[in-house]
């Protein structure tokens, strides 16, 4: 596997590939790579013959008061990782290879409405840094496929739309999110749980899984289920943002025709914000 550092020599490595014929995934991470990456790893294998994978904490998608200075950094780790799971290229610029302007001055992509709700309502400015960062390594790698964790269900919803609405030529490929033993979802920031926090924390996929046997019991009470989920949350010693039950191709509100749902939750425990989802496929 290759390490680089500047776009010039993404590009160059990239063409000399399609030259050749070849189709390359991507996947972009922040890093601090844990078994969910790899499985996104894993799904580009399936989807390519070369793959790219980027290293970049993005500045633009941190609120003033988020985790961008402690977000955790093992470049040397994550090159390990990917080395041994068949990437074919790593790409860990700077900031300012990606933000010679700086990320305040730079031009942004909005994904109207998506951004603005669920998450979006409570991190301000953050998808706009997700997508406009994506769109950037997307202009840089120009992959074929590209793959995202169904964890982020709402980011993933945001890229498919960026896609379709910019016409760009990428395949998105969404991945099954993977938990631990217990159930909890893998992230980065799973670290900043203490001990008692981290015993707490399946209760989430818990109230998730809940409120799916609900709907697929044929409830319909979506205000009631959002409730009890929510309140399940917060008598848990959580601080629960939001609990909702969306349609899973646009994450507009449920409806009792709708095939497909998505349960979403954010919930605030200590130092961490954890977040969730399970989908739901009826009839
Ligand atoms: P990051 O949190 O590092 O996640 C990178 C990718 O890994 C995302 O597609 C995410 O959904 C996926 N992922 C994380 N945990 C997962 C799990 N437990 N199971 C399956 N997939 C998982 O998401 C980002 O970075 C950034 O917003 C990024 C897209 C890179 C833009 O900066």
């Amino acid at each position: 596997m290759d390490t680089v550092t500047t776009i010039a020599a993404v590009r160059a490595q990239v063409q000399r590939w399609r030259s050749e014929g070849l189709r390359v995934a991507f996947v972009p991470t922040m890093g601090n790579l844990h078994e969910g990456h790899m499985s996104l790893i894993e799904a580009a294998r399936r989807h390519g013959e070369r793959f790219v994978a980027s290293i970049f904490v993005n500045p633009m998608q941190f609120g003033p008061n988020e985790d961008f200075a402690h977000y955790p950094r093992t470049p040397r780790e994550d090159e390990r990782m990917l080395a041994q799971a068949g990437c074919s290229l790593m790409f860990m610029p700077d900031v300012t290879e990606i933000y010679p302007n700086g990320a305040e001055r730079a031009t942004r992509i909005e994904v109207p409405g998506l951004s603005r709700i669920l998450d979006g309502e409570f991190r301000p400015g953050f998808f706009e840094g997700v997508s406009t960062v994506v769109a950037k390594l997307f202009h840089i790698v120009e992959p074929d496929v590209a793959v995202f964790g169904e964890k982020d269900f709402q980011q993933l919803t945001i890229i498919r739309r960026m896609v379709a609405d910019l016409c760009m030529p990428i395949e998105i490929v969404g991945a099954p999110t993977v938990r631990d033993a217990d159930g909890l979802a893998m992230s980065s920031r799973n670290q900043y749980l203490t001990a008692a926090e981290r015993a707490l924390a399946p209760r989430i996929y818990q109230a998730l899984q809940a409120a799916a046997a609900r709907l697929k019991a044929g409830d319909v009470d979506f205000a009631s289920i959002e409730r009890g989920g929510f309140e399940k949350l917060g008598s848990a010693g959580f601080q629960p943002d939001y609990f909702c039950v969306r349609k899973a191709d646009d994450l507009a509100a449920a409806t009792a025709a709708a095939p497909e749902l998505v349960i979403l939750t954010a919930a605030r425990i200590g130092k961490a914000r954890l977040i969730d989802n399970v989908q739901v496929r009826r009839g």
